[in-house]
């Protein structure tokens, strides 16, 4: 395939490398001559094992060029990935002037050539500035350009490794025929390959490199504790991730509700504790207890901006499958609810207020003391509801939610404004 890359850094150098050595026609391009030189000279422009050889391949081979002409690297190309860098403002928000112009500079290349492309948005950016990608390329080029994102996962020093072996390839599509393009390109890789919608896989970029640095900060800030309490660091988080059941795996990682219940919130309160009496700044852990605060305040505002006043609330307890009441998320949001004067009917058939018991009855009886007034036996008497708020989906809640006249708020589910407006959606699940 003939392929263009605008922008010769990091990313599309190796890009540019490894899909030559692919068996591709590339053509690199960058406003920076001297980078151009350096790739046309059969060298690296940046420091990363293997590049150099793969390079002085491609151009031995004729399948790799550089050129500051986008115009020259858009006359035979089907493909244009752009690969510019997107730094940071001061303020923290994308700075995309290099991109945009880029954009501009494909599009205006493409009007003159009269080629369609498929362009491909290599580089980091959130959903807001692909949007603007689109506008360009809009004004530019209407009806030139099939726009779509692959985002890229690659590490620096291991960068060829990484192109080559990635742990998943995200393609980000609007159609069949880009899929088609993009998917022939990769088809030598083992990676599975996902496809989602253009901005959706532009996020994943995000979670992913949100969560490696959450991962980062968490080790050290829980190493700190270790040592703080005398305790080795190293074993303990040895021993922690060979847990792939629950510390390192899917599980707690699927958007849901808050957490609650006996354990998490009493045992992140226990090490806060410790690190206060002896100094230590824990922010990270310190933040996930209001993290998770914040997730039952955004659940008590969707219900506030609903205007409904009968409410029938779906589950109570801090997951599905227990009676356990205690710091149920479930009952955060129904103690608020009913403070501020909301009629609420709980239906949870694994709450039975007389067989309530110990530390568990304790607890309901000092948020909730009349709670037995509140309950019903039945998913039928919720039938009243004006809103109805699922906490857990408990047998029967689906049909329920299918027949029902009644707006609906799933604290399990996060959908887009593609939901309808009438049945409209939030949040949970509890752990
Ligand atoms: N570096 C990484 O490890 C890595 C990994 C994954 C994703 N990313 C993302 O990929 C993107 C590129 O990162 P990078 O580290 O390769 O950036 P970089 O700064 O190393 O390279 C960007 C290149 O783009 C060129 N450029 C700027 N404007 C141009 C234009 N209008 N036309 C042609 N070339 C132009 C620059 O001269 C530079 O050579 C960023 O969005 C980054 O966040 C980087």
């Amino acid at each position: 395939m003939n392929i263009s890359i605008v922008g010769l850094g990091y990313v599309g150098a190796v890009s540019s490398a490894c899909l030559a050595d692919m068996g591709h026609r590339v053509w690199g391009v960058d406003i920076n001559a001297e980078k151009v030189r350096i790739i046309n000279e059969g060298r690296s422009p940046i420091v990363e094992s293997g590049l150099e050889s793969k390079i002085s391949k491609g151009r031995q081979d004729g399948r790799l060029s550089a050129t500051v002409d986008i115009g020259e690297a858009l006359q035979e190309s089907a493909l244009c990935f752009v690969a510019v860098a997107t730094p940071s403002r001061p303020n923290g928000q994308i700075d995309a002037a290099h991109l945009l112009r880029a954009c501009h500079q494909i599009g205006a290349a493409l009007a003159k050539l009269g080629r369609k492309q498929v362009v491909v948005i290599r580089s980091s950016v959130l959903p807001s500035v692909f949007d603007r990608c689109g506008e360009i390329f809009e004004s530019t080029a209407p009806g030139l350009v099939d726009l779509c994102a692959n985002p890229e996962f690659l590490r620096e020093g291991t960068a060829i490794r990484d192109f080559e072996q990635p742990p998943f390839t995200v393609l980000g599509v609007n159609g069949a025929a880009a899929e088609a393009t993009l998917r022939s390109l990769y088809s030598e890789q083992s990676a599975p390959i996902f496809v989602l919608k253009p901005r959706d896989a532009l996020m994943v970029k995000y979670a992913s490199n949100a969560f490696h640095a959450l991962k980062v900060a968490f080790a050290n800030e829980f190493a700190a504790v270790c040592q703080q309490a005398d305790v080795d660091a190293e074993a303990v988080m040895n021993v922690f991730c060979n847990d792939t059941k629950l510390n390192i795996s899917r599980r707690y990682l699927m958007p849901g509700f808050a957490f609650g219940g006996s354990c998490l919130p009493k045992d992140v309160r226990a090490i806060l504790h410790a690190g206060k009496q002896s100094d230590l700044q824990l922010p990270l852990i310190a933040a996930i207890l209001s993290s998770n605060e914040e997730v039952i305040e955004r659940a008590f505002q969707k219900v506030r901006a609903s205007g409904k006043k009968r409410l029938g609330l779906i589950g109570l307890s801090f997951k599905s499958n227990t009676d356990d009441l205690r710091e149920s998320p479930l009952v955060e949001l129904a103690e608020r609810l009913l403070g501020k004067g909301y009629e609420l009917s709980i239906y949870d058939p694994n709450v039975i207020v007389a067989r309530l018991t110990g530390a568990n009855k304790e607890y309901i009886n000092s948020v909730i003391p009349h709670l037995s007034r509140l309950l019903v036996s039945s998913l039928d008497e919720l039938r009243s509801a004006e809103l109805l708020i699922v906490g857990h989906h408990f047998p029967g809640v689906d049909a329920l939610l299918e027949n029902t006249q009644a707006s609906v708020i799933d604290l399990g589910r996060y959908e887009t404004g593609k939901a309808s407006e009438e049945k409209e959606l939030v949040v949970g699940h509890g752990v």
